[in-house]
């Protein structure tokens, strides 16, 4: 790499501590400057979105989660009011926890668990792991993300005998998803069988009047805290969604939030080259050929960052993938997102970015500041963090050596300013991708239709359940079973259903084999 090619597309910005070096990714001399039109529509567009446009017309809703951290940019003063109202009760409450004024019946609650998936998971836990320090934190956090119950009954093992002082906090926007509602059920039993009351354990975020709301009012929860219908799940980590958990674990929300608020305000300047959003998206564009054509590899060297690319696979491919564009054209549109942390990765799958398949671009995410304590040698004059910097540096070099593109983010630490601020970083690129390839990024139909292809397996496990009850001592194949319960095209899934629910003794259902694998019968004894 010339130092030339280096310094021209290399783009600095010393407002929010960060570089964002375009270099490695091949762009053709012209490819910004003939992106000038297009971007100038896509900077309208999101002048538009933050001044409170329907950005989100599947869902008729506007899409606010740049007001959380400047709620002087609210639309109106209804919900400029509601967001400082919220922060204030939010550290209050907090505040509250932490001083031993309110408690859980085994004392202060030192513990949080938090339920949740999906967007009401994923940046929480982004946050938990990049700010959190177990000696300093004030309260240890764990969490429920699925509806495993095996998963679920590992987290109850590390909080066994403490469920008194540990606080629930149960996250559903919507107040209806399943895999939430099992794991509050689920908690809900874990403290009744340590002769814990629940709700004076519990706290829920959720829309206002959702069925979830209505449980926690009923049954007199600590706490409610709202979660606004223009704020999508996967861009809630500002939101309550995220600033109830960090803000109990002792994170600092106030410079979370500022600085989500110094990136917003570097990435709405409308000129690409001024503006570090623009130029990812725009380098997206290039890198992806506009159609999602290769992978994004994001690469954080650092350890406290090895969930951001989990929360970005989440931001972005469920933003970014959809069938339709806004004007109903099948695009399937999206970029695919995977990745850990450097250098340990190197030692993985790495081997095949630099040799095998060309389908992807990396995104180096580069943390300048080693430790907050001094460094030990670990040979003559180098550190291990001297080492972490040189395996980027070399990998990078090596997969360019490759025609492998990269982009390179450069943060200065990992902090409670610079986690806002690449928060705020990406959620705006992916609302700059999206305007600029023509699609909603703010709605999420194949989430739904994954959730309604589950209730109708729930209703034929049903079903099956109840047919061999009836007919105890019968034992049915697949076929048979399928055709009893009135589903005769759906033999597959009512074998696999059988299958897990005989594996499982539900109701004393049972496997007999007596020919081949798929000859097999389920009955009752
Ligand atoms: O980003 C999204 O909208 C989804 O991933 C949701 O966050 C997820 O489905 C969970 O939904 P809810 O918060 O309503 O339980």
């Amino acid at each position: 790499m010339s130092w030339e090619s280096f310094t021209k597309n290399c783009f600095s910005f010393p407002e929010v501590s960060l570089d964002l070096d375009l270099s490695r990714l091949g762009l053709p001399e012209d490819y910004i400057d003939s992106m000038g039109n297009r971007f100038n529509e896509a900077f309208s567009a999101m002048d538009e979105l933050e001044k409170g446009s329907i950005a989100n017309p599947d869902e008729n809703r506007m899409v606010g989660h740049y007001w959380l951290r400047d709620a002087s940019l609210a639309p109106n003063e209804e919900i400029r009011n509601e967001i400082e109202a919220t922060v204030a009760r939010v550290k209050s409450f907090a505040a509250s926890v932490h001083s031993g004024e309110l408690q859980g019946a085994g004392g202060k609650f030192a513990h949080v668990l938090v339920i949740g998936i999906g967007g009401s998971a994923l940046g929480p836990q982004f946050v938990a792991h990049a700010l959190g320090s177990p000696s300093l934190d004030k309260a240890c956090i764990h969490f429920f993300d699925n509806t495993d119950p095996d998963g679920m009954d590992l987290v109850l093992d590390g909080l066994k005998d403490k469920l008194g002082s540990t606080l629930a906090i149960v996250i559903s926007k919507s107040g209806g998803t399943a895999e939430t509602r099992n794991g509050m059920l689920e908690a809900q039993e874990a403290y009744r069988k340590s002769g814990l009351d629940f709700a004076k354990h519990a706290v829920a975020i959720t829309g206002d009047g959702s069925k979830l709301d209505k449980v926690a009012e009923a049954e007199g929860w600590l706490e409610r805290f709202p979660m606004w219908d223009w704020v999508g799940g996967r861009t809630s980590v500002l939101a309550t969604v995220g600033l109830v958990p960090a803000a109990l674990q002792g994170i600092d929300i106030d410079q979370l939030l500022s600085g989500a608020r110094s990136m917003d305000r570097q990435t709405r300047v409308s000129k690409i080259t001024d503006n570090p959003a623009a130029l990812l998206a725009l380098a997206w564009l290039y890198a992806t050929n506009e159609k999602g054509e290769k992978d994004m590899v994001v690469l954080p060297y650092k350890d406290r960052f090895l969930l951001f690319s989990r929360y970005l696979q989440q931001l972005i491919m469920e933003s970014l993938g959809k069938e339709f564009d806004l004007d109903g054209k099948t695009v399937n549109q999206g970029i695919a997102v995977y990745g850990n942390k450097g250098s340990t990765d190197q030692h993985a799958y790495v081997q095949q970015l630099r040799e095998g398949v060309s389908n992807f671009f990396v995104t180096f995410i580069e943390v300048l500041k080693d430790r907050s304590s001094e460094s030990i040698e670990v040979e003559s004059g180098i550190t291990s963090g001297d080492f972490l910097q040189g395996f980027l540096l070399g990998t990078r070099e090596a997969l360019s050596e490759n025609s492998r593109p990269s982009i390179t983010i450069t943060t200065q630490e990992v902090s409670p300013t610079s986690v806002g601020q690449l928060i705020a970083l990406y959620e705006r690129a992916v609302g700059y991708y999206a305007t600029l390839v023509n699609i909603n990024a703010y709605h999420q139909p194949g989430v739904e239709a994954g959730k309604k292809a589950a209730g109708t397996a729930i209703e034929v496990c049903r079903k099956i359940a109840e047919k061999l009850a009836e007919n105890e001592s019968e034992f049915f194949s697949a076929p048979e079973l399928a055709k009893a319960i009135g589903e005769p095209e759906n033999a597959e899934l009512v074998y696999k259903l059988a299958n897990h629910m005989a594996a499982n003794n539900k109701g004393g259902i049972q496997r007999s084999d007596d020919g081949l694998w798929h000859e097999a019968k389920f009955g009752i004894r």
